[in-house]
């Protein structure tokens, strides 16, 4: 018999929601509403859209490994090197290879929990260590992490906003951080949900590159720009640490449809504010909806919140999902009379809150 390496078999899968076509046929159903990922409930870009379905005219032919033309649009947009960008098929790969490239059997990497459970993931599969600290107020704390590192600390993973909480830490909190962490460990600074932030107070962590040397920042174009199945994030750092990165990368690890869709993405800032405008609307009608019906949330920068509906998660859940709607439930987060609910459209959470009203 074939046996695994010890590191994987501590693992487990993860276990992602039903996809919408399974639950429709498991209950009948004519409409399911997914709330369940975080993804973007408008859709991408037109542009991005006819982007892709060019690139479907040549399929036989391999990736732009180098991802030259998104590389360049954003290293001008941001005004940075084009070689302190790497991409990955997702950020999900970019967190898999910063693991693989810093991380020996017995080194440490922190986080809090709960948060992003990739990271984790991509810690242990190679035989480190994860070490979690519990959140204080739902927020990342900061001083916990400082207090776990030791000689042995690579890596400190901050998700920011927290998915799933949906919390920042500021400015001034990050910085105060970023200070007191000893520059041979890599702070990666994951900000999946950076474009749909408007607090004042949140970072902008991009001018510090210039300073320390042990930051990477992660962005995607699976959440605001609505590219998640074709699984395109980025991350950006100096240049020796993409260097490294691109030692254990795949060779034509992002496909032609992902760079092409990307780019034009990045190009549309109306499809962009549009989105911000609409997710902020429907979070403050969620709030509304959450207050006027007595359930405790908390507060999100993000495009999704936490929910508690005082009743057991995946009891909930299912009844949910018989009545077509899919979320995530507060289990997986040790957060168990909760549900992570993706803000929808404003049609979407109508009614998401009509279903809820008559089940409990
Ligand atoms: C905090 C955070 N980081 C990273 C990701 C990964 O995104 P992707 O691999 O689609 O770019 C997600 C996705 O939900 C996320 O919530």
């Amino acid at each position: 018999m074939i046996n695994c390496r010890k590191e994987v078999k501590a693992l487990k899968a993860y276990v992602p929601g039903k996809p919408i076509e399974d639950v429709k046929r498991e209950y009948n159903l004519e409409k399911v509403i997914k709330l369940a990922s975080n993804e973007n409930p408008y859709g991408c870009s037109e542009k991005a859209k006819n982007a892709i379905i060019k690139t479907l005219e040549a399929p036989s032919i391999y990736p732009d490994g180098n991802c030259t033309s998104l590389r360049n649009e954003i290293s001008t947009k941001m005004n940075i090197l084009p070689n302190q960008l790497i991409f990955g098929a997702g950020s999900d790969e970019i967190i898999s290879m910063i693991a693989r490239t810093f991380i020996s059997p017995s080194d440490e990497a922190i986080t809090c929990t709960p948060s992003f459970p990739q990271y984790k993931a991509s810690v242990t599969a190679i035989g480190g260590k994860i070490i979690e600290v519990p959140l204080t107020n739902h927020t990342y704390d900061l001083n916990g992490i400082l207090e776990k590192v030791t000689e042995r600390t690579k890596i400190i993973f901050i998700s920011n906003p927290n998915n799933p909480t949906g919390t920042i830490i500021t400015q001034k909190e990050q910085l105060d951080f970023i200070k007191k962490i000893p520059n041979n460990i890599l702070i990666v600074l994951d900000e999946a949900y950076y474009e749909y932030v408007y607090d004042d107070n949140y970072p902008e962590s991009l001018p510090l590159l210039e300073e320390y040397s042990n930051l990477i920042i992660l962005r995607t174009f699976s959440k605001m720009y609505g590219l998640a199945s074709l699984r395109i994030g980025y991350g950006i750092s100096n240049p020796e640490i993409i260097d490294y990165l691109n030692r254990v990368r795949g060779p034509f690890n992002v496909t032609s449809q992902a760079q092409a869709g990307a780019l034009a993405s990045i190009q549309d800032n109306d499809f962009v504010t549009n989105t911000f405008k609409l997710n902020k609307s429907v979070k403050e009608y969620t709030y509304k909806k959450c207050d006027e019906l007595g359930f405790d949330y908390i507060k999100t920068h993000g495009n999704f919140i936490m929910i508690d509906f005082r009743k057991p998660s995946l009891e909930l859940f299912v009844e949910l999902q018989k009545k077509g709607i899919i979320v995530r439930p507060g289990f997986y987060f040790g957060m168990d009379t909760y549900q992570r609910v993706t803000l929808g459209s404003q049609e979407e959470m109508e009614i998401f809150f009509e279903i809820i009203e008559n089940l409990l």
